[in-house]
């Protein structure tokens, strides 16, 4: 039997838009923490080995900025996604954690080991022998790491779960296709955040001369040099994503597409920049420009999250559970009980509705549509809808899966998807006060058969031509 938990309504937003808002910001600044503890490791060896006569000075400054950036924005946002992801997918995460129960702890051991370690820096770095600071550096930098390396493992197991669809083994859905390009490609962004907001730092640090800026500037730009990895891992991600998903990257589906697009250009004119202009050429870079690179990067970053996000559907967890929360083996009973039967939430504005087929069709809604779509805002069905007529509106809905590939088959009863289709028309002709009930039997009879057509199964069951499983079954 299905789950329900309560839902939050994001008014124009969708929840999905809302969770994707959190999620990048989070990501961006956990990405920067990595790659600033490694490039702490990296100057505070510079100052050790004498190759860097303003490195030492560069480490402490730069570490206030990682520690006020990495440990409160980064804290706060990263139970932000906690408490967004259970107003928006609690059986995602219901999921996410049920099967990797220990993962998720031993990621959280590191990331303590990752706070223990540099508020141990920031609080003793003065009184350290440099030995010392480079331990204390390096175990900060390693611990980042490991926590980025944990939590990819789980977020690559949500878009391509590889043989664990079969053997259930923790070590096949952590170690699934996608883990190691994505683990590197996230590597080499978090040593480019680095870089970018060194290049911030030494200019805020008025005390020292242009040249002195120049040459840390340019042992920062170094990270940056990775970046040459980038089309290749880019490649290798792409070439381990599931068909299907890929396709909508590569032009299958415009905002995605466009998406892909800005994170690729943003990122080519980051790494041009830093390999052509710093490493190559040498040059010094203002504060302003390095800005504007780190803005860049954030637009790429957030460009690739929602590519990441994005390309998933109709699945929050693939094969396991569709993006609304329903799992795929639920969808035939769903058809015959309802999907909102046993809902015990009520309507947030219950009073509103003019009749109870509308309160049935935003229960629905909620339900099986309301994760992705708005009734009004982002993506929203009324527009999508606007020039259909009810007989259409039936019909593409009763064959969701096939109207629009990236959405899961509708999982509810003909009456269910009747007041769905009652209530999508009355949102969009301005919540009238009266409202007829159209409870014919053709109609319902009608939906019956598109249903049966559309079958219970996925667009595309791993790419292999659509299946019609109910065609032609005899209805009772
Ligand atoms: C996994 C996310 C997801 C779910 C769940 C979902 N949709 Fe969609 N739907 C989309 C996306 C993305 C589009 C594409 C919008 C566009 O083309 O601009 C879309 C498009 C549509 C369209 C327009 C189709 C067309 O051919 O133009 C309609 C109508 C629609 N959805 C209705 C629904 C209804 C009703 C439900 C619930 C029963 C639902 N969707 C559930 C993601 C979803």
């Amino acid at each position: 039997m299905s789950e329900f938990y309560p839902v939050n309504d994001y008014g124009p937003l969708m929840p999905g838009l809302v969770m994707a808002g959190v999620a990048i910001v989070h990501v961006f600044l956990a990405q920067f923490a990595v790659g600033g503890g490694m490039l702490l490791c990296y100057f505070q060896w510079l100052d050790m080995t004498g190759r860097n006569s303003h490195a030492r000075k560069f480490v402490d400054g730069y570490f206030r900025v990682l520690v006020l950036i990495s440990f409160i924005l980064g804290a706060l946002t990263g139970v932000g996604i906690w408490f967004t992801a259970i107003q928006v997918s609690a059986p995602t995460i219901g999921e996410m954690v049920l099967r990797f129960h220990w993962l998720w702890a031993t990621e959280w051991a590191f990331f303590c080991l990752e706070i223990v370690a540099g508020y141990s820096f920031y609080r003793y770095h003065r009184q350290l022998s440099d030995h010392a600071r480079l331990t204390l550096l390096g175990l900060y930098a390693f611990a980042a790491w490991m926590s980025l390396f944990w939590i990819n493992g789980i977020l690559a197991w949500q878009l391509t779960p590889g043989e664990w669809l079969v053997t259930q083994a923790l070590a096949d859905g952590f170690l699934n296709p996608s883990f190691w390009p994505s683990l590197l490609f996230r590597t080499v962004v978090c040593l480019t955040l680095a870089g970018l907001v060194a290049c911030i730092v030494v200019n805020s640090m008025s005390d020292l001369d242009r040249d002195a800026q120049r040459s840390l500037i340019n042992r920062a730009a170094q990270l940056m040099i990775p970046m040459v990895l980038m089309p290749f891992l880019g490649a290798w991600y792409l070439a381990s994503m599931p068909a299907d998903s890929r396709g909508w990257v590569l032009g299958g589906s415009p905002a995605m597409m466009l998406f892909f697009m800005i994170s690729v250009g943003a990122s080519l004119a980051i790494g041009g920049y830093a390999l052509i202009g710093l490493v190559l050429q040498r040059l010094y870079i203002n504060g302003a420009t390095a800005s504007l690179l780190l803005l860049l990067a954030f637009g790429a970053t957030a460009g690739g999250e929602f590519v990441r996000e994005g390309s998933r559907k109709p699945w929050s967890i693939r094969h396991v559970l569709y993006s609304n929360g329903i799992r795929p083996e639920e969808v035939a009973g769903l058809r015959k009980t309802g999907s909102v039967a046993d809902d015990p939430f009520p309507l947030t504005r219950d009073a509103l509705y003019p009749n109870d087929q509308l309160r049935l069709g935003a229960k629905v809604f909620r339900r099986q549509c309301a994760v992705c779509h708005t009734m009004h805002g982002s993506n929203a069905v009324a527009h999508l809808t606007a020039t259909w007529d009810s007989s259409q509106m039936r019909m593409n809905i009763a064959k969701l899966q096939h109207t629009k590939p990236f959405m899961p088959p509708f999982a509810g009863t003909p009456a269910e998807l009747e007041s769905l289709v009652q209530y999508v028309r009355w949102s969009g002709r301005n919540q009238p006060l009266n409202w007829p009930t159209d409870t014919c039997r053709e109609v319902l009879a009608q939906i019956e058969t598109w249903l049966e057509e559309a079958g219970t199964a996925p667009a595309n069951p791993d790419g292999e031509p659509e299946r019609h499983q109910h065609d032609g079954e005899p209805e009772s």
